[in-house]
Order: C-alpha cells, then structure tokens, then sequence
C-alpha cells in the first residue's frame, strides 16, 4: 500500500491534481465574485441612469450619451485639466446629445465652482445642460503618500476602488481615462463591457525606470558584492518588471489609445505592446502668434525657469564659444547678447542664478548677458517680440511647451537634439526647416551663429514656418479634430 502511494507516478498524479484543483478553485471563485458585482450594478443600471438625466435637460426625443470621465483631480488646473476641458468642450460643440459625466474626488466643488474656475483658469466654456459631475468618496486610495512602499502598486489597487465605486454611481457608454489609470480597465471591462477609451499623457512605469533598476542591479553583481542592497535592487527589479507586465496586461482592454507626444508613444506602444495614436495636447500658440515677423534684433532669448536639468551652463558655455569665434559679436554693429529670462521662485533658483552670473564673468561674456529675472508679463513680451533667436538645451525633455513658444513668437529655435524637439518640435514643415537642432557646446555656437546671421529674407522665411508649424500642429483646432476622430467609432 505504502509503495502504491510514495512512488513517484503517483505523486506526481498527485501534485497535478493538487494544483488544478486550486487552479478551478480559483477561477470558480473569481467568476463567482465578478458575477456578484456584475449583477450588482445591473440591478441599479437604469435607477442611476434616470437619476443623473434627470439633473440635466433634455427633450425626449434625444437618446442621450453618456460618456464617463474618470479624472480624480478635475478640479487641479493644470495642463492635464486644460486638456480634459478641451476635450469636453470640443465634444459638446460636435456631439450635441453626448452627456459628459466627470467622476472626480473633488468633493468640495459644486457644479458651478469648477465651472467657473475652467472658465477664469483656461478660458474655456462648457455647456452646463451636457455635464454631470459625480463626486467619488474614495480618492485618498490612489493618493502617493498613503503608500510609501509600494507606491505603484498601492496606488493600482486603490485604484481599483475608486473605479468601482465610479461605475456603483453610474456605467456610462463609453468610459474614457484621462489620468493614467490602467488598471481599472479590466475592472470596467469585466464588470461592463462598455468601450474604453485613454488618453496617456505619460506611463505609469516608463522603461527608462526599468533600465535604471536593472543598471544598478548588474554593476553590484558585476563587483560581486551580495549585499544587502545588492538583494534589494534584485527584489525592486522583479517588482518593476512584474508591475511593468501587469501595467500592459491592463492597458491591453482599452478599445482607443492616445498619447500626447512621441515619447509617450514609444513608451506605450512598447509597454502595452499595442499601436497609439498621438494627439497633441493644444498649445497656447495665440499669446505669442500676433507678434509681428519682421527684421529683429541681435538677440538670443533663452525662456526658462532655473531649474538644473535646464542646463542653463550649457548656454553660457556655448554662447562663449560663439563670442570666441566671432569676435565681432562682442560689440560694435554686430553686437549679439543672450538674454536669461525666468523667474525666481525659492533660494535654489537665488543660488543657481548667483552661479551663474559668475560663470558669465569668468567665460568673460558678461558685457553680453543679459539677466532679467521676474520680469512682468509685458517685459517678457517686448524680449520675445525683438529676439532673433530662442535657445533651449534641456536634455531630453520630453515636450518643450517652451520651444513651441519661441517659434510662436517668430524666434528661430536653436534646440537640444533629443526628446520633444527632436521628435515632435524643430521638424521639417511643408518640406522646410523650422529651426536647428544640436547636442554639444561646438554645435550649440555654430548653430546660434547661422541662425543670428540668416538676412531679414531668410529670417523672414524660417521665422513664418516655424510659426505656421506649430499654430497647426498644436492648435486646438487639430486636438479637437484628433479627439473626435478617435472617439468617433464609438460615439455614433
Ligand atoms: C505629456 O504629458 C506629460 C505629463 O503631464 C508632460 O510632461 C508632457 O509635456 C506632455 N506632452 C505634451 C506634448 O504636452
């Protein structure tokens, strides 16, 4: 008896049995569980549907859409709030009988407040009859300093919640993510099966984040040291990586993608392994547009706050460089200077703007910088208005809203070659270049140099396309064009 049990046919016999056992139980248990809340939601479906029409009017004959905004922080003001009010305006004006539910945590805003602040902050109107806002309880779960470990994950799951208790409110037609929250679409779908729709302005892991954990991790295990943080990098690797795994799992029930830029493409379509569309979030081009291209002076504007990774030393490194090889630049007819405009804002910025007045007096350009910091608005204005040229050289930024301004403006950009204005920004328009792109200090001065000696003609020329290249590209005419065609297929 004992050798028909301990043989290992049998316990191998065994062992199977004993996992898909678990495995069924599982399954069976989980199918239970959705099923549950499933026909929990379906009992109240149409309770909570009338109950949210009825806060809106409308005529019978219009069969109302509901499409669902699951946006947290709606009434936070920033520019991933200008772009769901643009998106929500955009839709009111095309789809007439598309009802717009908000689910936000912002429960200390009535209706009218956050209205009005959309109204004051962006300029933005929105058609009270056409939005509905439903106030979430939950939203300290998504929040990062519940979780000082584990934030990713804490915050998923939390997430989870929140989405739950979002569709317990109400299912809408179409549920359209705006924050980065992929994890509950699986939730949605599963408990739904209505369309998804995201719009990603950045991953919640990106690979950049992976490959810095599996950097560390491999130069400890190359010294061979097995120490404890040797250990705990291996641990934080395997976390990232099963994160990274599930985060694309997720992203995968969404039914429409889009990204805001490029750089979230790439990493979207690399993590979710799925094609994106990008729809550029639109630009305030309009404040800078008016100003006239026309012959302007020898200056080269650098629009920035000073912040490190703007590498504002890397300007007056290459602006040196440019002053040593053309020596006339220095004064007289072609006198050319560079103008830091920024602001600023605590002792870090004091400091860095203090070191960097002596870096201008130690490269013996100082005659030739210029420092104007807080400027009012219409200082910065009258700078950008005479300015020749605009520099940038933040290393892979990963927008660059500022480069867009310069060109707005009727600059010629002199840009870092990497991130936004590689990819999205300093591109050919109408089969013409915009701007210049460089990624070292030599580079940077002769580029400076082409651009601040172009004739008025030629000036003239590159000026008006850099301009007409981003009033279309990152219009809110185009983004609002992008946001429809893309809910289109679902909306109608
Ligand atoms: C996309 O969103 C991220 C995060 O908000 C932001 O840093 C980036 O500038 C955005 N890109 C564009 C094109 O606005």
């Amino acid at each position: 008896m004992a050798d028909l049990l301990f043989n290992p046919i049998t316990l191998t016999f065994l062992l199977v049995l004993f996992i898909s056992a678990t495995f069924t139980f599982t399954t069976i248990i989980l199918w239970l569980v959705i099923a549950y809340f499933k026909s929990n939601l379906r009992a109240t479906y149409f309770e909570h549907r009338d109950r949210i029409l009825s806060t809106i009017e409308y005529t019978e004959n219009e069969v109302p859409v509901l499409l669902g905004f699951f946006h947290p922080y709606c009434n936070a003001g920033g520019g991933g709030e200008r772009v769901l009010w643009t998106a929500i305006r955009d839709i009111q004006r095309f789809f007439p009988y598309v009802v717009s539910v908000v689910y936000t945590g912002d429960t200390d805003a009535s209706k009218e407040q956050i209205l009005a602040k959309i109204k004051s902050n962006f300029d933005i109107g929105i058609n009270p009859n056409r939005i509905v806002f439903v106030y979430l309880q939950k939203r300290y779960l998504v929040e990062d300093d519940r979780y000082p470990r584990l934030t990713l994950l804490g915050q998923s799951i939390g997430s989870l919640f929140l989405g739950y208790e979002a569709l317990n409110n109400v299912i809408p037609d179409v549920y359209f993510d705006t924050m980065g929250y992929a994890f509950t679409y699986p939730l949605v779908y599963l408990l739904t099966g209505i369309k998804i729709a995201a719009y990603v302005h950045y991953p919640t892991i990106s690979s950049d984040m992976l490959q810095k954990v599996q950097d560390q991790t491999s130069v400890l295990l190359k010294r061979g040291v097995y120490t404890k943080s040797t250990i705990w990098n291996m641990g934080k690797q395997v976390y990232y990586r099963s994160f990274a795994k599930i985060y694309g799992y997720c992203g995968n029930f969404a039914d429409i993608v889009m990204v805001n830029s490029t750089w979230t493409k790439g990493h979207i379509e690399n993590l979710w392994r799925r094609d994106a569309d990008i729809v550029y979030p639109p630009c305030d081009t309009e404040r800078f547009s008016e100003l006239p291209i026309v012959e302007r002076e020898r200056f080269i504007a650098s629009l920035a706050q000073f912040r490190p990774e703007k590498d504002h030393m890397l300007q007056l490194q290459s602006f040196a460089k440019l002053l040593e090889n053309n020596p006339d630049f220095r004064e007289g007819e072609k006198k050319t200077c560079l103008v830091l405009i920024g602001s600023s804002r605590n002792e870090g910025d004091e400091n860095r703007i203090q070191s960097l007045r002596l870096a201008a007096k130690e490269l013996d350009i100082e005659e030739n910088v210029i420092f104007e910091i807080n400027a009012p608005f219409p200082k910065l204005l009258e700078w950008v208005s005479r300015a020749k040229v605009g520099l940038h050289t933040m290393w892979n930024e990963h927008f660059g809203i500022g480069v867009v301004e310069y060109m707005a403006a009727g600059m010629i950009p002199v840009a870092h070659k990497s991130g936004g204005p590689l990819m999205d920004i300093v591109t050919e328009y109408d089969n013409q270049p915009t701007g210049f792109l460089a990624d070292n200090v030599d580079e940077f001065a002769a580029h400076m140099k082409t651009a601040i000696d172009l004739s008025p003609e030629e000036y003239i020329a590159m000026a008006s396309n850099a301009r007409a290249s981003v009033c279309d590209k990152f219009s809110e005419l185009v983004f609002g064009d992008g946001i429809l065609r893309s809910l289109r297929r679902s909306l109608t």
